[in-house]
């Protein structure tokens, strides 16, 4: 190929192959720089596809509607394509790689006729660290692009560090609509067939039809999560749908946590948090808000980093109250996908503003006013923001070595009996924990909002082989890794009373359960032992700057026997679907979880005091 801005030559023979069979009019290899961001947003303002937003209230930013029907992840066309059913899971949907490959081929065909094939090179982590991996996405969206050129260490810079025979993982993307035969563009395009597809083994990605996040910025969901899960099994490390994030204390102690929540459930705001009242002299830094590549160092101890250079957060509830790290992140150079549009060129969504503006453009780009009875923003609506316009970014962001991680959280959407924190009793107690969680649908994904599921370690929708055998392999870490583990712990923000309202303030105030969480790694703060692991009294929380007395502390902490036998007796129904692949371990700590249960008395009290 001419032009090509490397001689790696097994780069250069896929592109080639790839064009041969997607017929794309252009070939763009895509360097990263400014200049080409700037022209390819250009570009997309001049299709339709991009409005530029008022430059004195958001800098060099964008505004782009999806089109309404690809606006969140498809899990039900998510596939993992392993050789045999068995390795990819009762939880994934599978064909055999032979047929699907034949399905694509036939789709691929043509696809990208009157369309630039953007060829994007891209780092997950930072450039060269022994922790990063190389990828290239060859995509048919600019959308697609100058997002990843957010999301991802993207152009030349990872093009070099590949060199002329460093392995990448390639990933092919096309929103599937090709332009030929007078076929008229349009601001969005997309398909209503829909294939995101992974070969496990040959650590390929094939996505087509969407032009939405997670389906088509194939740095994120499909490489860091579903084919690098593969590659830690292989390998002795995890990547995880985790945050990261450092405390430091007054005292200038500083310890570095990790935390899986299901998507929309709360990372990024947790990620970001700022120390509420009565925390003078404690400090949260932001490492990463979604995905960790975590790995064992020489002497044995986890070292976690952020494969991402941006962040795609959930727009809707963001706002200067719950969370000034991340309304301050997006000043410029951002990209708002399906937030609604302002009369002065601004944008603007669900909770942004105690009061919603008089006169809107939504979504959809229809006119909106307050109480017209549908949501201006998309509840899935997202902005792509550089990360390191985060005021809260930690200094040892890009620390290509990583941040040693003390503690991991792990918590969802729970409504009732189920208490703000608590602490495993040990490494497989833990494992158990985040492999029996559960947690109400959100808007990340198709599916009925509000709906209970099972989402083990928040990775239901992001592992890339059998989740029976992942739960084995943070057994087998734990093992080898004994003496140096960091503790577990679960939580839920989102206890409701009768009402339907949270009763937990959160935000912020989650520094409470984080401060305890973080006492107890150090050996210094108490907890009282329960059926369901160690819980904080209300007296081991810091309650200092708020009014939350041991009444309402009961109502967030109380377990009723019967419905946590229920939960407990439930949690069969995703065990049995592994059959003998689930682990020994875990099967025995759910019996000994029964057996505490029954002779547990039927409401736990919390002791007033240590
Ligand atoms: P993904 O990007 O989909 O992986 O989501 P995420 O886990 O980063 O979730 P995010 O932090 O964006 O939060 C999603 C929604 O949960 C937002 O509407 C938040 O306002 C809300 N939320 C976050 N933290 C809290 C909390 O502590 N309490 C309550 N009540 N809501 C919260
Ligand atoms: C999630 O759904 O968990 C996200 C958004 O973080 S997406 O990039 O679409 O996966
Ligand atoms: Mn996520």
């Amino acid at each position: 190929m001419t032009g090509a801005p490397t001689k790696h030559a097994k780069l250069l023979a896929w592109v080639d192959e790839i064009a041969a069979l997607t017929k794309p009019d252009r070939i763009e290899w895509c360097d990263g720089s400014q200049e080409e961001y700037d022209r390819l947003c250009a570009l997309l303002v001049e299709g339709g596809s991009y409005i530029r937003l008022n430059p004195e209230k958001r800098g060099n930013s964008f505004l782009c509607r999806s089109d309404p029907s690809d606006v969140a992840r498809v899990e039900s066309r998510t596939f993992i394509c392993s050789e045999t059913k068995e390795d990819a899971g009762p939880t994934n949907n599978w064909m055999a790689p032979a047929e699907m490959r034949s399905t694509l081929n036939g789709l691929f065909d043509g696809c990208m006729r009157g369309r630039t094939m953007y060829v994007i090179p891209f780092s997950m982590g930072p450039l060269g660290s022994d922790i990063s991996e190389i990828g290239v996405e060859i995509s048919d969206s600019a959308y697609v692009a100058t997002n990843m050129r957010i999301m991802t260490r993207m152009g030349q810079a990872a093009l070099d560090v590949l060199g002329d025979d460093g392995e990448f993982i390639p990933c092919v993307h096309s929103v599937g609509m090709p332009l030929a035969d007078g076929v008229q563009d349009v601001a969005w395009p997309c398909n209503d067939t829909k294939y995101i597809v992974h070969y496990p083994e040959t650590r390929e990605i094939w996505s087509f039809g969407s032009g939405y996040g997670g389906n088509a910025l194939l740095g994120k969901k499909c490489f860091a999560l579903r084919i690098a899960s593969v590659k830690a099994r292989d390998e002795g490390w995890m990547a995880e749908h985790m945050l990261i994030l450092g405390v430091k204390n007054p005292r200038g102690e500083k310890t570095y946590v990790c935390g899986a929540f299901p998507s929309a459930c709360g990372k990024t705001n947790f990620a970001m948090l700022i120390p509420p009242k009565g925390y003078e002299g404690w400090e949260v830094t932001t490492v990463g808000d979604d995905i960790a590549w975590i790995k064992p160092d020489a002497e044995g101890r986890l070292r976690a980093i952020n494969p991402e250079y941006g962040f795609f957060g959930v727009a809707p509830g963001t706002s200067m109250k719950s969370n000034p790290n991340a309304m301050e992140s997006l000043h410029s150079n951002c990209i708002f996908t399906n937030v609604a549009l302002t009369d002065d060129g601004d944008v603007w969504w669900e909770g942004m503003t105690d009061e919603a503006p008089a006169h809107l453009i939504d979504w959809k780009g229809q006119d909106w006013t307050p109480g017209c009875g549908r949501p201006a923003a998309h509840p899935n609506a997202r902005f792509t923001a550089p990360l390191s316009q985060c005021p809260s970014l930690d200094e040892a962001w890009e620390d290509p070595a990583g941040v040693p991680v003390e503690a991991f959280l792990f918590g969802g959407r729970v409504a009732s009996n189920f208490p703000l924190v608590f602490e495993a009793k040990d490494w497989t107690h833990g494992v158990y924990l985040a492999a029996t969680m559960g947690s109400e649908m959100t808007a990340a994904a198709e599916g009925k909002p509000g709906d209970l599921r099972r989402d083990p370690f928040a990775m239901l929708p992001f592992c890339g082989y059998n989740m029976a055998d992942y739960w084995q392999h943070w057994l087998t870490l734990g093992h080898k890794l004994a003496g140096n583990l960091p503790h577990i712990y679960r939580v839920n923000w989102f206890r409701k009373d009768e009402n339907g309202k949270f009763i937990w303030p959160g935000f912020g105030d989650n520094m409470r359960a984080l401060e305890w969480i973080v006492d107890r790694v150090k050996g210094r703060a108490h907890a009282v032992e329960s059926p369901l692991g160690n819980v904080p009294a209300y007296t081991d929380i810091n309650w200092n700057g708020l009014t939350f007395d041991q009444a309402l502390y009961n109502r967030i902490m109380t377990v009723e026997k019967e419905k946590a036998l229920r939960e407990v007796q439930t949690q069969a129904d995703l065990f049995d679907k592994f059959g003998d692949r689930l682990p020994k371990e875990i099967a025995s700590m759910r019996d000994l979880m029964l057996a505490e249960l029954e002779s547990a008395p039927e409401v736990w009290e919390l002791p007033k005091s240590a």
